[in-house]
């Protein structure tokens, strides 16, 4: 692989030992790829960061790299963790275990990570944050978070590849990726694509399930197009997220959003998607019974979702079932400063929880207990796999399973 002077100098060990050893993992994971030289970057985001996810190995990893004097050379932000950092019990009252020794590992790596100079933004939608913003199409950053990725390359236009929470990490010490994969313009070029005709544009239930199928059904480097009619934003997100969680793909091409639009007529083929299976498969996964939980927030929630959550709450009696809502601590903000009647509603009616992610929670689930109902296919993914009854269904229709 070809080196600058300068990245020779930090692979001598010049700039300490813990920029040495960032720099020789992202050059070793380069060249095993072929990529043929290293790309600045501008922004990191760190995944992986759950003490229920790397244990004591992975906290002793960082707390390693702290002592060898490791700093982040660009804004890092990162990823949720199993319970709000400010309240840590928050969510025991909808079956979530979260003990002294968890609680002290986590708090351990978010020292760590914020003695390098990450910042614990706690949340898997780093490009809600202003810490973003100043991202512009074609920059190169390094992403953990399958949902983000996918969201950064399709939506945003920033490049990067399907990173592990680890090699982003050690990217943002380095401040320089591999160049190779979604970083070069070739492999962000489709070749194939998928279109359904819908007889309305997509809510964030069928769009996560479209997502599933598109995930499935293609397997390359290259994103594949996708043509399909989305109702909103969180219909757009909710896709993405399906997409990261159902297969391996770091990107798409969506008609209509992702820049520079391409000709349809120069992809090699098309496929159409029935309407009618997307339709069978919502029906499939929509449930018939009264949820013990609802959950919005995988990805993490934005004000506007609350909103539409609380309009549907609003003049109701109590909710038969408990609302747990994960969103990052600046939406939270947010939410409370723009929507203040339904920042009212929302705190009588449900558990607005800041920092998490119920996936990595310690959600323990027995004898089919607790059931959820989540508009996120994401979720839905993750949370069966532990064994909980999980259904599907939009914020507008979560409100009527809830009284039903
Ligand atoms: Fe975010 Fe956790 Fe879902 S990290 S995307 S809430 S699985």
């Amino acid at each position: 692989m070809y080196l600058t002077r300068i990245e020779e100098r930090i692979l001598s060990g010049e700039y300490g030992e813990a920029k040495q050893l960032a720099l020789k993992t992202i050059v070793k994971v380069g060249e095993a790829l072929g990529a043929e030289r290293l790309i600045p970057i501008k922004h990191a985001h760190v995944s992986g960061i759950s003490y229920g996810t790397i244990g004591d190995h992975g906290l002793a990893l960082l707390e390693d790299l702290v002592e060898k004097g490791a700093q982040v050379s660009v804004p890092t932000t990162v990823n949720p963790i199993g319970f709000d950092s400010e309240d840590p019990y928050l969510l025991s009252t909808v079956g979530v275990r979260v003990d002294e020794g968890f609680v002290r590992g986590q708090l351990r790596i978010i020292k760590a990570l914020k003695a390098m100079g990450a910042k614990a933004t706690l949340t898997c939608t780093p490009y809600y944050l202003p810490d973003t913003r100043s991202l512009s199409p074609g920059d190169h950053v390094s992403w953990g978070e399958s949902s983000a990725i996918l969201y950064g390359n399709t939506v945003i236009g920033v490049r990067t590849n399907r990173e592990g929470g680890p090699l982003a990490l050690m990217s943002a010490i380095a401040g320089r990726t591999y160049y190779w994969g979604l970083h070069l313009d070739e492999y962000r070029t489709p070749r194939v694509g998928f279109k359904l005709e819908s007889p309305e544009p997509l809510d964030e239930v069928m769009a996560g399930l479209l997502g599933k199928i598109v995930s499935e059904r293609y397997v390359g480097l290259r994103p594949p197009y996708v043509k399909a009619r989305l109702r909103d934003e969180l219909a757009v997100k909710e896709m993405l997220a399906a997409i990261g969680a159902a297969g391996s793909l770091a990107m798409i091409h969506l008609e209509g959003v992702t820049k520079p639009p391409i000709d349809e007529g120069r992809l090699e083929s098309v496929e159409e998607v029935d309407w009618r299976e997307l339709r069978d498969l919502y029906e499939e996964h929509r449930p018939s019974w009264r949820p013990d939980i609802v959950f919005l927030g995988c990805p993490h929630s934005r004000a506007e979702d609350l909103a539409r959550l609380a309009k549907q709450l609003a003049d109701k009696p109590a909710p038969r079932s408990k609302i747990v809502v994960t969103m990052s601590r600046y939406e939270y903000s947010r939410f409370r400063r723009e929507y203040p009647d339904y920042y009212n509603v929302l705190e009588k009616k449900a558990v607005v929880v800041r920092d998490t992610c119920l996936i990595v929670a310690p959600l323990r689930g027995e004898n089919g207990s607790p059931k959820i109902v989540t508009n996120s296919y994401k979720a839905y993914f993750y949370l069966s796999r532990k064994g909980l009854q999980v259904g599907l269904s939009t914020i507008e229709d979560m409100a009527q399973l809830i009284y039903q």
